[in-house]
């Protein structure tokens, strides 16, 4: 457990920030996995999909470690929506801006848990682990819809 309190509380927080992202992730992906259309969406689709078991696999996580730390998983009423980019399109054939809305939340994803090792250093090596585990799969779904944003720019 961290030395103090309030720095349990501020690891709290930031586990409920990632756990919030990762649960808007599950919609969003799932949502444009079944949406999209046209002759190059399928292979987009079923990354898409097989993504939304991966990230509700992270939120299970996160919502494990809030509970080992004391803290409360948050309902639905507490979440905050924000990854516009990831909002289905009129236009369900236009991949390109899916993709780039992909690579938008996993670069939050990556962000939020480089912060995460960062406030844990030195205090809290169990929850540091966890965010390093997440970082390195993020860090994975980035780079596979990089290489597939690189074929609409050609
Ligand atoms: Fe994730
Ligand atoms: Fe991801």
């Amino acid at each position: 457990m961290p030395a103090n309190d309030a720095k349990n509380q501020e690891i709290i927080n930031l586990l409920i920030k990632s756990y919030n992202a990762e649960i808007e992730t599950v919609m969003n992906y799932l949502a444009n996995g079944v949406n999209l259309e046209g002759i190059r969406a399928d292979h987009i689709k079923d990354s898409l999909m097989a993504d939304v078991e991966e990230e509700l696999g992270h939120a299970k996580r996160l919502a494990k470690r809030i509970h080992t730390l004391g803290g409360v998983v948050p309902g639905s009423q507490k979440l905050n929506w924000t990854q516009e980019g990831m909002q289905p399109r009129q236009d369900t054939t236009d991949l390109p801006a899916i993709i780039s809305g992909v690579i938008k939340a996993e670069e939050d994803a990556i962000a939020g848990y480089e912060e995460i090792i960062e406030v844990c250093d030195g205090v809290d090596f169990v929850t540091q682990d966890l965010a390093i585990e997440l970082l390195a799969d993020e860090q994975e779904h980035r780079r596979q819809f990089i290489g597939y944003l690189r074929e609409f720019e050609k």
